[in-house]
């Protein structure tokens, strides 16, 4: 039986999303069935919207979610109907190259569900990052939901399923940022002050907030900046370093995902010092950088996809640390809005008027 739900769908390249019936098999085997309760607004699926991933239209949006377990497959355990649960794109497989190693977290074959949900005349939709949760209900592989404390609000909850995981994760668990460190956050959206949080958390004694937005570097304050660049009116390769007695940050974290503030964030860091690109680039870009510096510069430039996180790992500690008032993830959310708001939402965004806008079901 397909359960007929509404759902936000971006039809084709760069036009608007549209709120429409969306068909949803029950779960087959390794599958569950999930009534989402809160999707998080991301970047990424603006990305999506305007082709920016790929052409796999039509996109089933919305990937930032939390919700409760309505059905589960026949296989499944672990995992049961009532479960409250966020969302995960990284379902670990257990058998790839990556997880034998002990590393599950770069895992190659992630499990998203096998059954497609449609729109109700059999048009299989891509769902964003495996998810699509800008939807009453989603289908997904039971290993995407990750079952947390029920404590926490749906819409607080659902952020750690992407860019406040990404941001958290890119400088615990990429960057490695440990106490004494300094570090500068180049993009204070949601991703990038989640990075700012997390380098708080972990004890970073400087941590420079760089966007091109007042509002947005007002904000980063909040969640730990000890000093703001608006990259505008100032060059933030100079001002970084000025900050870091001449030398420039052990970290550089990059959310923005555009050449010019990679370089920023190449040039802005110590010498060995690390770069970690956590924006997601287009097809199209393209970066040049003198090799010799690459190579005289030294130090690690990593990429991070989902703050390299272990949701079974990270996702019930985070949540915790929530809870016991350590990590206030509730200033993400700058509003909640119904599933019809989502242009506006993205508007809201591009104009920098968000962190978070968070859909509530
Ligand atoms: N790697 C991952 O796993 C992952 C996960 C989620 C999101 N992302 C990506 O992270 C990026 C940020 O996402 P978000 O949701 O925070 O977006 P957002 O739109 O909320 O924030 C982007 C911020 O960058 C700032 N900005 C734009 N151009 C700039 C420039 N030239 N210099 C400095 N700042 C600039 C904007 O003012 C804004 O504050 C996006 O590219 C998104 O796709 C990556
Ligand atoms: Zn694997
Ligand atoms: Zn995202």
């Amino acid at each position: 039986m397909a359960h007929q739900v509404k759902g936000v769908i971006a039809g084709a390249k760069g036009a608007p999303v549209t709120l429409t019936t969306v068909m949803v098999p029950d779960p087959g085997p390794g599958e569950a069935l999930v009534a989402v309760q809160a999707c998080g607004v991301c970047h990424t699926d603006l990305h999506y919207r305007e082709g920016g991933i790929g052409e796999d239209f039509p996109y089933l949006l919305g990937h930032e979610a939390s919700g409760v377990v309505e059905a589960v497959g026949p296989d499944v355990s672990g995992l049961a109907p009532g479960d409250f649960v966020i969302l995960n794109w990284r379902a670990v497989c257990g058998q790839c190259r990556a997880c034998l190693r002990g590393r599950p977290w770069y895992c190659f074959a992630t499990h998203n569900a096998t059954q497609k949900m449609t729109l109700s005349d059999g048009t299989q939709l891509s769902p964003a990052l495996g998810i699509g949760a800008f939807a009453e209900k989603t289908l997904v592989a039971a290993g995407q939901c990750t079952k947390v404390n029920p404590a926490i609000k749906p819409e607080v909850a659902g952020l750690l399923g992407c860019g406040v995981m990404a941001g958290l994760g890119a400088a615990l668990n990429t960057a490695g940022v440990t106490r004494g460190d300094s570090v500068a956050v180049i993009g204070c959206g949601g991703v990038g002050d989640a990075a700012i949080l997390g380098a708080s958390l972990a004890g970073a004694r400087k941590i420079i907030a760089v966007d091109v937005d007042d509002r947005k570097l007002e904000w980063a304050g909040q969640f730990g900046a000890t000093d703001t660049v608006n990259s505008r009116s100032e060059d933030p390769v100079e001002r970084i370093r000025e900050l870091t007695e001449g030398n420039g940050a052990d970290v550089v974290i990059e959310a923005v995902g555009r050449p010019e503030t990679y370089k920023q964030a190449f040039y802005g860091r110590d010498l060995a010092g690390t770069v970690v690109l956590v924006g997601v680039p287009t097809p199209t870009m393209q970066l040049d950088l003198p090799l010799l510096d690459v190579f005289g510069r030294g130090g690690s430039l990593k990429s991070s996809w989902y703050g390299d996180c272990l949701p079974t790992r990270d996702f019930p500690m985070l949540v915790d640390l929530h809870l016991q008032g350590r990590l206030p993830l509730d200033k993400f959310v700058s509003e909640t809005i119904a599933l019809d708001a989502i242009e506006d939402a993205f508007a809201k965004m591009e104009r920098g008027e968000v962190l978070r806008s968070v859909v509530v079901l």
